[in-house]
């Protein structure tokens, strides 16, 4: 479960101040299919970013399994995020010089394993996005919906609890985008906790069991979807 309590964040670059979130309360239960709305600029990657780890908060506390980041030196949070979440970039975030294999494999290497462990979960993960023609390619060469399922396999390869989703149909069209929510569909069915961000509130309406919208920071509006 993700518990976040009165979480704020400010951003000070020379004289402006930006409160990003402010003041933000807000509870996940383990399974939950959640969707974030909002503007942009209202603070959904700000949000996602805390619950992540790849921030800190400027007040407030992120309790993950009842764990703060902020009560790890920066290795055990670098291994409980490997191990526990599953971060999917609207940017993709990929190596283009390395192949759609070897970027699967990073999140494994990174925990420790040997190529000989890792490789058949590697070729299950492609198996699994209609990847498995595609091991030896270089990422650069590879189409937009091509990237976004490396990226939501490199986000699985541990097998993480928790999968974070930043808009990872922004840049799809509506066919592929469509194929990412059912990957996240049936890695919810096997009570993977998903948090999306989306600017399309039909895939937030079809998809997810709770959505939340942000305005300036704060959430203006919850609704239980089914
Ligand atoms: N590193 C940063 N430094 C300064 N300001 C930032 C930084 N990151 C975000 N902000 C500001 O915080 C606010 C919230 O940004 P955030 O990226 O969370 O919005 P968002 O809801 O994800 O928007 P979008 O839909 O465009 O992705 C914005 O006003 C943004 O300009
Ligand atoms: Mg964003």
């Amino acid at each position: 479960m993700i518990k976040i309590t009165n979480v704020s964040k400010e951003y000070i670059s020379g004289e402006v101040k930006t409160t990003a979130l402010d003041n933000v309360s807000l509870e996940i239960q383990d399974g939950e299919f959640l969707s974030i709305l909002g503007m942009s600029g209202s603070g959904k990657t700000t949000l996602l970013n805390l619950i992540g780890g790849l921030d800190k908060p400027t007040s407030g506390e992120i309790l993950i399994d009842g764990i703060n980041y902020l009560s790890l030196n920066d290795k055990e949070a670098s291994k409980f995020r490997n191990e526990n979440i599953g971060y999917i970039f609207q940017l993709f975030y990929l190596e283009p010089s390395f192949t759609v294999f070897e970027n699967v494999s990073i999140p494994l290497i990174i925990g420790g394993k040997r190529k000989k462990d890792y490789e058949s979960r590697v070729f299950e993960l492609l198996q699994m996005v209609s990847l498995g023609n595609k091991a030896n390619k270089l990422v650069s060469n590879l189409s937009g919906g091509e990237k976004q399922r490396v990226c939501i396999a490199r986000a699985l390869a541990n097998d993480p609890k928790y999968i974070l989703a930043d808009e990872p149909t922004g840049s799809l069209d509506s066919v592929n985008g469509e194929a990412v929510l059912e990957y996240l569909k049936l890695l919810n069915m096997k009570n993977k906790t998903i948090i999306f961000i989306t600017h399309n509130e039909d895939f937030a309406k079809k998809y997810s069991n709770r959505i939340i919208s942000l305005k300036d920071g704060k959430i203006v509006q919850y609704e239980n979807n089914k």
